[in-house]
């Protein structure tokens, strides 16, 4: 790891804790509801800070996988202060440490805009999933095809991309979940007041 790739790790893990809160203020609702009767083991790709911890069940089994690892002390203190075990594991998403068909769940929010190989990480997603088992995901998208935002989402791509540890504000991702795979696919389509990356996509994929 190079020193700049590291002080920007570092600044990516202090902004998320710092910053994360206004935003998981305005996708609270929809996360109660996608989040709060889960049971059995759920992996969450790209668990980052943590800010999707107080919202899982008290008995769910939580397995963090966590590139960052500046992301890790603030993913484990969200876990002391909400009283909970969690495991975390350093690693992708293109690569997840578990047995076919061995979890309950998946969940990821704001993670597919980043990933680098979109294809493999829904692969994993499907492989590691038991029959029946959901992925579960809030994540921001492209917007409309023809409209403003989608040729200014464009535009501002490639500096997105550096500044964002690889994330892409114009990515169709509702295309990639519905081709993946799944037995079924349902998400809702929804703004959030946010510059650039206002198009979000919320639901359940199901194996
Ligand atoms: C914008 S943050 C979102 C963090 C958290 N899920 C949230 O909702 O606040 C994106 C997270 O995805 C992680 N990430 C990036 N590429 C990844 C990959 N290939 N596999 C798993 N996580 C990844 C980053 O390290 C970062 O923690």
């Amino acid at each position: 790891m190079s020193d700049s790739y590291g002080l920007h790790n570092r600044f990516l893990a202090w902004f998320m804790a710092r910053e994360g809160g206004k935003y998981s203020a305005l996708v609270e609702g929809r996360k109660r509801h996608l989040l709060g009767a889960l049971t059995g083991t759920l992996v969450e790709i790209g668990s980052g800070t943590g800010p999707n911890l107080r919202f899982f069940p008290r008995e769910l089994r939580v397995v963090g996988i966590e590139p960052n690892p500046f992301m890790h002390r603030h993913f484990l203190e969200e876990a002391r202060a909400e009283n909970r075990s969690v495991e975390l594991i350093q690693g992708v998403a293109e690569s997840l440490p578990f047995q076919d068909e061995s979890v309950d769940a998946v969940l990821s929010t704001l993670v597919l805009c980043s990933v680098a190989e979109m294809d493999r990480v829904l692969g994993e997603i499907l492989r590691v999933l038991k029959p029946g088992g959901r992925f579960l995901f809030v994540e921001h998208v492209a917007a409309r095809e023809g409209s403003w935002l989608r040729r200014v989402q464009r535009c501002v791509r490639p500096a997105w991309r550096r500044i964002g540890d690889g994330c892409e504000p114009d990515r169709t991702t509702e295309e990639d979940l519905l081709k993946a795979g799944f037995q079924k696919v349902s998400f809702d389509r929804f703004a959030l007041p946010l510059p650039i990356v206002s198009p979000h996509i919320a639901g359940v994929a199901e194996k």
